[in-house]
């Protein structure tokens, strides 16, 4: 018996990192899982078969989930293979999230905007639709970050967008009243987002951060794994978190929590 047993459950930006991660963990717990990237190559299609090598049904969604319509095609593929829709997991993020203040311009500022927030809310807008039309409830979760908690030079789009889910899951649980549906962020800290290596990558976690580099500013003395922020998501999307609302959980080490303040 696993906690998700019979759920379907749709995660963004699965291909790798902690995407693949929620999808492998969820998997692990009896839900079946599609895998959406905007990156179709072997590596998303091998992400799909080991939910599948788990014993639950794999599937993977190639897409843009930073327009409506892409968003749109991708749970109208998810809903033609899985029939309907208990978790929808807002992950998908770019590589360039970092960008100095005079060097950000509007195609960069629509880019991290669409994807981060217009995509986030639309695909949440959508999968709530198909969860209250088949009368079960659900949970949607959203990627946060550290970043909508302290500014750092260079990290302004990123920060602002990953404030806004915070303020937009409180939204969702207030628009969504009454349907059983909870909406919460995760905000991670440091977390590796490496491929584990290919002669063993049936496991959730890639090779962890160098423990040195994050020794002086987070607590726990190193970096987190996609498991670290999968675990929180099977809290929040099982019935163990049912009654979390419209929260945003730090999963970071203690890095926000011993931030120093230098007078
Ligand atoms: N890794 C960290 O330390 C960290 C820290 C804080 C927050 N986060 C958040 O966690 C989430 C996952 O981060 P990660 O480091 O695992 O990312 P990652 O770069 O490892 O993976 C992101 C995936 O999203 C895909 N993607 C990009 N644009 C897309 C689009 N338009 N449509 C569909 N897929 C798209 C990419 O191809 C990639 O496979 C992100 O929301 C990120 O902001 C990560």
């Amino acid at each position: 018996m696993g906690l998700l047993d019979g759920k379907k459950a749709l995660v963004t930006g699965a291909r790798k990192g902690i995407g693949r991660g929620i999808a492998l963990t969820l998997a692990n717990e009896g839900a079946d899982v599609g895998i959406n990237d905007i990156v179709d190559d072997e590596t998303s299609h091998r992400a799909a078969e080991l939910v599948s090598s788990r014993g639950v049904s794999g599937t993977f969604h190639s897409g843009d989930v930073s327009t409506i319509e892409g968003f749109n095609s991708v749970i109208d593929s998810f809903m033609a293979d899985h029939g309907q829709i208990d978790i929808l997991v807002n992950n998908a993020i770019f590589p360039d999230q970092q960008r100095s203040f005079f060097e950000v311009d509007e195609a960069y500022w629509d880019r991290m905007m669409d994807l981060s927030l217009k995509g986030y809310f639309f695909g949440a807008q959508r999968a709530a639709k198909e969860m209250i039309a088949a009368g079960k409830g659900g949970s949607i979760v959203c990627l946060s970050s550290v970043h909508s908690y302290v500014a750092m030079p260079g990290w302004t789009p990123y920060g602002v967008a990953k404030m806004g889910l915070r303020r937009m899951v409180k939204g969702l649980a207030a628009d969504l009243a009454g349907h059983n549906i909870n909406a919460n962020c995760i905000a991670p800290g440091a977390i590796s987002n490496r491929l584990p290596d290919a002669y063993d990558d049936d496991v959730v976690d890639g090779a962890p951060h160098d423990p040195e580099s994050l020794r002086f500013f987070v607590p726990a003395q190193k970096g987190g794994l996609p498991s670290d922020i999968a675990n929180a998501v099977l809290y929040l999307t099982s019935d163990l978190g049912q009654y979390v609302n419209g929260e945003t959980i730090l999963v970071d080490g203690g890095m926000i929590a011993a931030r120093q303040i230098h007078d």
